[in-house]
C-alpha cells in the first residue's frame, strides 16, 4: 500500500469507531443501561489508536513533509489539520473525564453525549478534508523521493504496529457486533 492508501484504510477504521462511539452517545442521551466495557474501549481506542497511532504518524511524518513541499501555500490545509487534532484531543480528554466518573451522574451522561458527537461529527468531517483534498495534493505536491522516504518510514510503523493495529481492528469488530446486532426473527413456517 502506499502512504496514502494506509492512512485511507486507517480512517475507514476510525470511521467504525466513531460509529461506536455515536452509537454509545445514542444510549446514554436516551438513559439506557450500559455495561462500564464499551464506553472505556472507544475512548482508549481513540486515545492510542485515531491519535496515538493515526494523528501523530501524519504530523510526524505526512505534514512536516508537505510542508517542506510547499503545502502552506496551498490554503493553509495542514495548518487547519494540526488545528483539528489539538481539538480532538480536548474532546477525547472529557470523554476520558467522563467515562473515568463512570457515566453515572446526569452531569457526566451529559458531557459525554455532547463531547461524543462533537468529536465524531470534527472527525468526520476532518476524514473527509484529508481523504478528499490534503491526500490528492500530497500526491501531486510530494516528488517521487520524498514519497519513497515516506513510503519507508510507514513500513516502520506498519511493523512496530502491527499488533496493535489487530488489537484495535478486533475491539472495533467485537463493539460493533454487540451493538448493532439485528434481532433475530422467528423463523416462517
Ligand atoms: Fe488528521
Ligand atoms: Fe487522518
Amino acid at each position: 500500500m502506499t502512504p496514502m492508501e494506509v492512512l485511507r484504510a486507517e480512517h475507514r477504521l476510525i470511521e467504525r469507531g466513531l460509529d461506536v462511539l455515536e452509537a454509545l452517545a445514542g444510549r446514554v442521551a436516551r438513559n439506557m443501561s450500559l455495561a462500564p466495557e464499551p464506553p472505556r474501549q472507544i475512548h482508549a481506542f481513540l486515545r492510542d489508536f485515531a491519535d496515538g497511532i493515526h494523528h501523530a504518524k501524519e504530523e510526524q511524518e505526512l505534514f512536516p513533509s508537505l510542508l517542506d513541499h510547499g503545502a502552506e501555500r496551498q490554503g493553509g490545509l495542514v495548518q487547519m489539520m494540526l488545528a483539528e487534532h489539538a481539538d480532538g484531543r480536548a474532546y477525547v480528554r472529557e470523554i476520558g473525564e467522563t467515562v473515568t466518573l463512570g457515566l453515572t451522574s446526569d452531569e457526566s451522561r451529559e458531557r459525554f453525549v455532547v463531547a461524543a458527537r462533537a468529536y465524531a461529527d470534527m472527525l468526520r468531517h476532518h476524514i473527509v478534508k484529508e481523504d478528499q483534498a490534503l491526500w490528492p495534493l500530497a500526491e501531486r505536491l510530494l516528488p517521487a523521493e520524498a514519497m519513497a522516504e515516506l513510503d519507508r518510514r510507514f513500513t516502520a510503523h506498519a511493523e512496530s504496529n502491527a499488533a496493535a493495529r489487530a488489537q484495535w481492528e478486533r475491539v472495533i469488530d467485537r463493539l460493533i457486533a454487540e451493538l448493532f446486532r439485528t434481532p433475530r426473527t422467528a423463523a416462517a413456517g
